[in-house]
């Protein structure tokens, strides 16, 4: 499964990518918002760090704004990707940019339904929200399951990517199911590194080693 940041931070992001397992970036407007920076340059500045797919945005609820804002992120960088909400609007625009050549995450998927029709229109990546929909009481892994078994039966190559992780266990859940993609929170990756032992251990390791050398 590659791993994504789903961040605007440009610190963040060059935090994680050191660690050099980073495969690509996600933004979606509250994260770009946060940062209180021009757009354009947050995803440029993202561009010139990672070398991956950079997921950006559109803020338009139309199909002809959504196609315009697209055009001009693509400009900014190959990488860029272009973040469609899941309507009938987006679904339209999303078949537009496939015959432009421009790569499009369906973003704001809830449904195994609305996977398959962004699938069908052409995009490159789906993104199933997983922990907005466990927050409404459902199960937002049985969700990503679903979209997986449908996509492997047509041997549809649109890719999942699992977003709106919540929880480390969500990572390895989204892995053990085939998840393509999750698209992960720094504060979450960051628990991912971490365990008790492996801290226990060094301190340990180097208690043992302090003692020998004072020999
Ligand atoms: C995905 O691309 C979205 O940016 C993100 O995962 C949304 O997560 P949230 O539900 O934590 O806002």
């Amino acid at each position: 499964m590659r791993i994504f940041i789903d961040s605007a931070n440009i610190e963040e992001i060059r935090e994680i990518n050191s660690m050099g397992f980073l495969d690509g970036v996600t933004t979606n407007p509250s994260l770009v918002a946060k940062e209180k920076r021009n757009y354009r340059q947050v995803i440029q500045e993202i561009c010139a760090i990672v070398n991956g797919p950079i997921s950006a945005e559109v803020i338009g609820t139309d199909y002809e704004s959504m196609v315009r804002e697209a055009e001009e992120l693509a400009k900014i960088h190959p990488n860029v990707v272009i973040k469609i909400p899941l309507t009938e609007d987006g679904l339209k625009a999303i078949s537009t940019l496939r015959d432009m050549d421009i790569s499009t995450n369906a973003t704001l998927v809830f449904s195994a339904n609305q996977a398959l029709l962004a699938a069908r229109a052409g995009a490159s990546f789906v993104s199933p929200f997983i922990g907005r929909v466990d927050d409404i009481g459902n199960d937002g892994l049985f969700l990503l399951q679903d979209m997986l078994s449908i996509f492997d039966q047509y041997m549809i190559d649109t890719e999942v990517i699992a977003a709106s992780i919540r929880h480390p266990m969500h990572v390895v859940e989204a892995a053990k199911m085939g998840s393509h993609i999750a698209t992960i929170p720094y504060n979450i990756i960051k628990q991912m590194v971490k365990h008790p032992l492996t801290d226990a251990g060094i301190e340990k390791f180097l208690a043992d080693w302090k003692q020998n050398s004072q020999k």
